[in-house]
């Protein structure tokens, strides 16, 4: 895709240079997350995500994103524990959610449940760097629960109580059907809150480091990343991938469906990206599992249709540098773990408030307010008629 830069005038004939959407554009320093997007090369504090998938617990990765060092067994192990302690929800929080309708969109009650849980904090003007970490921990040990009451109401069932033992991912598995998760399934949903932990400035990291600029609190920054989240052409984007492969239906409907979609310059949803020009690494990791769970389930179906769409995407647009992204293959992924599509944006944050919270704690340990400039196109010196006259 080639970059858009434009020269614009503002209404006094200045001239500026424009880049739609902050292409390109340093908003400031980091140490979390290192792309090169021509390279597809993703480092999460200086390591390979391949490395991170392969030898990493979501655990030790949100612990590596938010204190800047891979934890020693003691700190796994004390980090694990306090998770494990805030696995469950508060009961007015529960009840909050219960209050709306069932199949409200499951990101609007997640971004609720946020906001909620910040006006349940124990110490509300504390803004401390501790306290702020604490808060970290307590919301990423919270979101699975929340999925689960979610979840749960969307099948008129009541949430169950969180298992104290067992990985995030499995505690994910059991918050949403009820039931003791299978081995294999925490692992694969394991690498998959990995590959998702962070993944540098995207709109919704962004949106929260410019919500805490201000100096307002970590909920209100968390609350505003999930909202960031749902649109399709971030986060909401598996989602559409999934219901895209359902309204194809069949292998040999996907290259007509590909092909209609693109003279009409629709978006194949799971494909294309601001920064990779190139294959997403995290793309090739889930397109292992996706096979792996089609195998393991006997239905071959949905890898074999996003291999067909890959392939024909491959022939019409990698020329224009537009490759799967991480959302393509984790759409078959979750489906085949048999969580419902509505429910694939939230799984992403479970994984993802990680790198947020992280996120908001490097901004606050050296920030200034976001504040960027606009060039004003509008009329100049209007006269003012009053509301008798118009
Ligand atoms: N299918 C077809 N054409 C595409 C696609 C796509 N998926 N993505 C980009 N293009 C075309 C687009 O139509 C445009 O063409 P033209 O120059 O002729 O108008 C050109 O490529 C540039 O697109 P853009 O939207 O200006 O580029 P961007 O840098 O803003 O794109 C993107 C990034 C992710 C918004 C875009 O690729 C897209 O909308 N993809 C589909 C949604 C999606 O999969 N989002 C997930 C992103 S990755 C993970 C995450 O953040 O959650």
């Amino acid at each position: 895709m080639a970059e858009k830069i434009f020269e614009i005038v503002d209404a006094a004939g200045s001239k500026y240079e424009y880049r739609p959407g902050l292409e390109d554009v340093i908003a400031a320093p980091t140490t979390i997350c290192y792309i090169d997007g021509n390279k597809g090369i993703l480092l999460y504090r200086g390591v390979p995500i391949e490395e991170m998938a392969a030898h990493a617990t979501f655990e030790e990765t949100a612990f590596f994103l938010l204190f800047d060092h891979l934890p020693s067994r003691k700190e796994l192990a004390d980090f694990d524990a306090k998770l494990k302690a805030h696995r469950e929800l508060p009961g007015a929080v529960i009840k909050l959610l219960q209050s709306f309708p069932p199949l409200a969109n499951p990101m609007d009650l997640l971004r609720t449940a946020v906001s909620a849980l910040g006006l349940l904090d124990d110490d509300p003007e504390n803004d401390s760097v501790e306290k702020n970490t604490a808060r970290a921990m307590q919301l990423i040990a919270a979101f699975p629960a929340i999925l689960g009451v979610i979840q749960r109401q969307r099948k008129g069932l009541q949430p169950v109580k969180p298992h104290m033992e067992g990985s995030h991912a499995a505690h994910v598995l059991q918050q949403i059907s009820g039931e003791a998760a299978d081995e294999y399934a925490a692992k694969v949903l394991d690498v998959c809150l990995v590959l998702h932990a962070d993944h540098s400035f995207n709109a919704s990291a962004f949106t929260a480091r410019v919500c805490i600029s201000s100096l307002t609190d970590m909920y209100s920054a968390i609350t505003a990343a999930v909202g960031s989240l749902k649109g399709p052409l971030h986060g909401g984007a598996n989602t559409e991938v999934m219901t895209s492969l359902l309204e194809i239906g069949s292998l040999e409907k996907v290259e007509p469906w590909v092909m209609e979609r693109l003279k009409n310059k629709g978006k194949v949803m799971g494909f294309g990206h601001r920064v990779y020009k190139t294959y997403d690494p995290r793309a090739r990791l889930l397109s292992q599992y996706s096979e792996k769970l089609a195998q393991k389930t006997g239905n071959m179906k949905w890898y074999l249709m996003s291999r067909e769409m890959e392939r024909v995407m491959e022939r019409e647009v990698a020329s224009r540098g537009i490759y799967p992204n991480v959302d393509f293959f984790s759409a078959s992924v979750y489906y085949y773990l048999g969580i419902e599509p509505e429910l694939f944006t939230p799984i992403f944050a479970v994984s993802r408030i990680s790198g947020w919270t992280a996120h908001v704690l490097e901004q606050s340990r050296n920030n200034r307010l976001y504040r960027p400039d606009a060039v004003y196109q509008g009329p100049m010196n209007v006269k003012y008629v009053p509301i008798e006259n118009r």
